[in-house]
């Protein structure tokens, strides 16, 4: 099979070397697969790519061979699923890699914020050892609200077990077993809310869950809560959190993840952006704001990004390869071989 590998870092390639072994003629490329470079691969029959490729209508148009798509993440709304179900094309994805990666991720974030670390390595790095001011909190003992206990919302829960919090959690599809096995209680959403001191967010983003953490939220979380989203920006309406960090409602706030993230990336972007319709404003111009705050700490959608959860996704995604080649295709998610 031709495979051609896009947004792919030199110590990457050594995973796909089995396939090279076996035969398959594989092409590695740093940039991303889209419209206007996707001729260039014209004889491709499968493309592996990350989330920054667009295989779009146009992109497929210019890949007449093409057979298999097989992204390296868990999330394809990259890829014109559609437009590849109907031209036969198989759509295979990475289903879990890192869900230790990401709570892990959590934790440092909340530490980020209970300890002051930001401005206490700031301090010392300044020669300032001076302890005024960064007087912190403890974890243990305060209560921790986790909305969603999938994957990673219960591995969030294992861990906050071992640094002695309270736990409770909300999903709209609870798990008893899970509860039982790690010792949590779920509750819902409002009283949640109105117990947690910390609230991390592991749910995806749907049209359900986009902006369930607004005002009316807001209004129901204790005085001096902190807020953990390493999901998805959008669950978060960034203007009613605005709001709240200034009332002080919300004393800290540690974001993975932002609404308008890929526009807020380069600010390049945002200046071009100004010349188009597609983006809001107001959230880009709320987003700008939100990083310049003292108590708000954003980490560049990187709480995926360990040695280990990348290799975890690189094995996978030569797994898929490889099957797909022997007529063994997994972790399919569009194309004939998921019926359509
Ligand atoms: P998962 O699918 O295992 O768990 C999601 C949970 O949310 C499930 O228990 C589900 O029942 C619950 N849920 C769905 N809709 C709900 C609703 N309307 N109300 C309440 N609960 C609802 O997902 P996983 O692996 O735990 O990931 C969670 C999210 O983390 C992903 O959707 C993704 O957006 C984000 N993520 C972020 C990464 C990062 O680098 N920042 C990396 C990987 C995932």
């Amino acid at each position: 099979m031709r495979i051609a590998v896009f947004e792919v870092e030199s110590w990457e390639m050594a995973a796909f070397a089995d396939l090279e072994a076996e035969g398959h003629r594989l092409s590695y490329h740093p940039e991303p697969l889209e419209a206007a470079n996707a001729a260039d691969f014209a004889d491709a029959e499968a493309v592996c790519t990350f989330i920054y490729s667009a295989v779009d209508a146009c992109v497929l148009d210019a890949l007449p061979h093409l057979c298999l798509v097989a992204t390296r993440s868990t999330g394809y709304d990259h890829i014109d699923l559609e437009t590849c179900r109907e031209r036969g094309v198989t759509v295979c994805n990475v289903p879990s890699y890192g869900e230790n990666t990401v709570a892990e991720h959590v934790f440092g974030l909340l530490l980020t914020i209970s300890h002051n670390l930001t401005e206490a390595v700031d301090r010392t790095r300044r020669g300032d050892f001076s302890p005024q001011g960064l007087q912190g909190f403890d974890l243990r003992g305060r209560t921790l609200g986790v909305i969603g206990t999938g994957a990673i919302g219960r591995h969030v829960l294992e861990i906050a077990r071992g640094f002695g919090m309270e736990r409770v959690a909300y999903d709209k599809y609870p798990d008893p077993a899970a509860a039982e096995r790690l010792g949590f209680r779920y509750r819902d959403f409002d009283s949640l809310l109105g117990q947690a001191d910390v609230i991390s967010l592991h749910v995806p983003e749907t049209p359900e869950t986009r902006g369930m953490i607004g005002e009316a939220a807001f209004a129901r979380m204790r005085e001096g809560v902190v807020l953990i989203n390493t999901a998805r920006g959008g669950l978060v309406d960034v203007h009613a959190l605005l709001r709240a960090l200034a009332e002080g409602k919300v004393r800290a706030a540690g974001l993975d993840v932002l609404p308008e993230e890929p526009v807020i990336r380069e600010e390049s972007e945002v200046l071009r952006s100004l010349f188009q319709q597609e983006y809001d404003y107001r959230t880009l111009l709320a987003d700008h704001v939100l990083l310049r705050m003292r108590n708000v700490f954003i980490t560049p959608h990187s709480a995926f990004n360990t040695r280990e959860a990348l290799q975890r996704i690189l094995d996978v995604s030569a797994a898929n390869l490889r099957g797909f080649a022997r007529g063994q295709p997994r972790n399919v998610v569009a194309g004939p071989s998921a019926g359509g």
